[in-house]
């Protein structure tokens, strides 16, 4: 079966072509042009999503060698997004859909995500342990299976990777502030600066990432004097490599917690954040000696990409019921994903 996925969820346009299960092409374009603003500005992200979204779906044909009529579905994100950004995608899908007489495959973003290690071999074994780490999310999600994913626990109040961008936007390091924070924090002392880790010590699997950000924002407005805060190259590498410390430190707990609690083999760590060299490098570090296995998707797989949207859809298969063309983008999570594991 040949699937066309579509993304557009947040700045990202991609599509991507699966043919039972082998990723024949994967195209995505980011708008970087949104660093200008601090942050993703979603009207002109809409826009630029609709200039971008046919272009690339004409180049993911190209790139793996197949024509219109050799699509046997067509798979698009749903959400969680930005909804002027969702609706492109998932309209440009249904369209492509409805005038090639094929499926279309809704798909949820989390649960795309979740299967982005399903695009290279080895992939997890079920039952696994789901790591979800993104701008908008973060999220423990034990998966039995396709569609059989059990909650955990996810943040209270910022996602990891909504602190890495706000602690960079203090440190004037721009946006997206992840892919900065981590290659300055290579050159910096993790322990030189010691900042809170919330709610490590919790029995239960919930987060905190404000607590973190705002220990980040005390530490420079009592290092600033008659308000002016002067720090050298090497104050900030000590800076990024003490607050990304403290954020690993609490992913890895919890993860190896549940891991132990669940007795689950694999972990696999997806999301935009699942590609910080830190995070990586302490959980396979723990696993080498606890026994786990660990799986992180290559980087063209950790952020928002289709390749993911169309492996999901070749795994789900085809739909039963037609009506997916009324299927509707949606901004939140949603409480029907999973069920709660407490
Ligand atoms: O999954 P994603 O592409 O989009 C969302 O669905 O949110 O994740 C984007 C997030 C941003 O917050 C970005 O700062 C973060 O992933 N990120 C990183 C790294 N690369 C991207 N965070 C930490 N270290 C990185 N290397
Ligand atoms: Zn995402």
């Amino acid at each position: 079966m040949t699937i066309l996925g579509i993304e557009s969820s947040c700045d990202e346009t991609s599509a991507a072509v699966v043919r039972d299960g082998v990723l024949l092409s994967n195209v995505i374009s980011s708008q970087h042009f949104h660093s200008a603003y601090g942050g993703v500005v979603p009207e002109l992200a809409s826009r630029a999503h609709l200039q971008a979204v046919l272009p690339i779906i004409r180049r993911a044909l190209e790139e793996a060698g197949i024509t219109t009529g050799d699509i046997d579905a067509v798979a698009g994100t749903q959400g969680p997004g930005l909804i002027g950004s969702l609706l492109v995608g998932l309209n440009v899908g249904k369209g492509f859909a409805l005038g090639s007489g094929i499926p279309f495959i809704p798909i949820h973003h989390i649960e795309a995500h979740l299967f982005s290690t399903f695009l290279d071999e080895p992939h997890p074994e079920f039952p696994y342990l789901g790591l979800v780490v993104s701008g908008g999310h973060t999220l423990l999600i034990v998966v039995h299976g396709v569609g059989e994913y059990e909650f955990l626990g996810s943040t209270i109040d910022d996602a990891v990777g909504e602190a890495f961008d706000k602690v960079a936007k203090m440190l004037g390091l721009g946006y997206p502030g992840g892919p900065v924070i981590d290659q300055r924090a290579q050159r910096g002392n993790p322990t030189a600066i010691a900042f809170a880790r919330p709610m490590i010590d919790s029995k239960d699997y919930r987060f905190s990432f404000s607590g973190l950000k705002t220990s980040v924002l005390y530490h420079l407005r009592d290092r600033a004097v008659d308000g002016i805060l002067d720090l050298s190259e090497s104050d900030i590498d000590d800076i990024c490599a003490g607050f990304q410390q403290a954020a690993v430190d609490v992913l890895v707990a919890k993860v190896m917690r549940a891991v132990e609690q669940f007795q689950l083999q694999d972990i696999a760590v997806v999301g935009g954040v699942s590609a910080n060299t830190g995070l990586g490098a302490a959980l396979r570090a723990r696993s080498a000696v606890s026994g786990h296995r660990v799986f992180i998707p290559d980087l063209r797989f950790s952020t928002d990409n289709a390749a993911m949207v169309a492996r999901l859809a070749d795994l789900k298969g085809l739909p039963a019921d037609p009506s997916n063309l009324i299927a509707p983008a949606f901004a939140r999570i949603g409480d029907t994903f999973f069920h709660d594991a407490s």
